[in-house]
């Protein structure tokens, strides 16, 4: 029976639920892991993850579809995300395929809390690991956990598909071969002061610009950009710095594929953006968040499509990527992992 929550007025925060997916790493190996009821974790004063952040995290979304189906978007991308990432803070790689099956099982445990088709809520998932033993020197732990929750969540923006406004920020958030590419919590620790200050002046969220020159789009916080040309092209930023979002790289083969898009993925410079038609910020809390304005210290670029709707190309892309997330539209291969038929 699903829960009884008030599924349309969700908005994007944390809701304990039944069951969570835990698996250890232990003497140079991952246990089976299982599903357990305790939501809160007991660690060591001194654990790595407390002292030196070692922490790397995804996040995805189960959906119920049309015809009542409960799936997952490509989990298999995050699996690798997740792997990547762990490399880079030297922790154990958590096997892609057993990734898959513990988001499946998390859903299923919980499956009373995946919002009911056409509620515009979903279920958000968050697989994640960390460096739990104690560590005082600088170098990684050697035993580590792997967790998967998940919440029912709403729109990441309040106000839902309402055009938001950004700032360019005078913070960095990724340096050229830093860590930018990768899911780490370090990446969003940093950000934290940055978003409270573009909130305070009223801001929605920071666009964040190359640290080395300062002259090309990055990403945001939390979602990658997308920029539509005057004569209908899609725009990306490509850079070694940004996280390689699975909806950004999903919505590229929507466009070329299912729209019949011209699509550009290459630096962007922050030059150029006054002269486009639409702009968003895509990824999979933020889906497509459609961008009105963005203000570089008081100097504004407001795109033609307005403060009141979604540009129109936008609009496309988000129908059929929403589409095929919740089974109106037929996905390519490969993309929908059913996980209750
Ligand atoms: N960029 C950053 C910094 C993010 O935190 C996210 C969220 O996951 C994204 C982009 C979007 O990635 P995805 O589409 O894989 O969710
Ligand atoms: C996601 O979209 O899954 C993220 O991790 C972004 C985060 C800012 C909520």
């Amino acid at each position: 029976m699903s829960k009884n929550i008030d599924w349309s007025n969700l908005g994007f925060g944390y809701m304990e639920t039944d069951k969570r997916f835990v698996s250890n790493f232990k003497d140079g190996a991952w246990d089976e892991g299982g599903l357990i009821d305790d939501p809160t974790v007991t660690m060591s004063e001194c654990a790595c993850v407390l002292q030196y952040a070692q922490t790397v995290f995804e996040g995805l979304k189960a959906y119920t579809t049309e015809d009542g189906k409960i799936v997952c978007f490509r989990p298999d991308l995050n699996a690798s995300r997740l792997a990547d990432s762990a490399r880079r803070l030297e922790m154990p790689v958590f096997p892609e395929d057993k990734f898959v099956e513990a988001i499946v099982k998390t859903v299923e445990a919980n499956i009373d809390y995946v919002p009911p088709y056409g509620s515009g809520a979903t279920l958000y998932i968050r697989p994640y690991m960390y460096g739990k033993n104690a560590v005082i020197g600088v170098k990684p732990a050697d035993e580590y956990e792997f967790r998967v929750f998940c919440t029912p969540v709403g729109p990441y923006f309040k106000g839902g598909a309402k055009p938001i406004t950004i700032r360019v920020c005078d913070f960095d958030r990724a340096a050229p071969h830093g860590t930018g590419h990768i899911k780490a919590g370090l990446n969003y620790a940093m950000s934290l002061h940055a978003i409270v200050d573009a909130h305070n002046e009223g801001y929605d969220e920071n666009m964040y610009l190359d640290a080395a020159t300062r002259t090309k789009v990055e990403e945001t916080g939390g979602a990658n950009f997308i920029f539509i040309t005057k004569d209908g092209k899609l725009v990306t930023p490509k850079s070694e710095s940004i996280l390689p979002s699975i909806t950004r790289r999903s919505l590229m083969v929507v466009a070329e594929k299912y729209l019949g898009l011209e699509v550009e993925h290459r630096e962007v410079y922050f030059d150029e953006l006054k002269d486009f038609a639409e702009c968003g910020l895509c990824g999979t809390a933020a889906v497509i968040s459609p961008v009105g304005k963005i203000v570089d210290h008081g100097k504004e670029i407001c795109f033609p499509s307005g403060m009141d709707e979604m540009g129109p190309i936008t609009k496309k892309l988000y129908d059929t990527l929403t589409g095929i997330q919740m089974g109106r539209i037929e996905a390519p291969e490969g993309w929908i992992k059913v996980i209750k038929e």
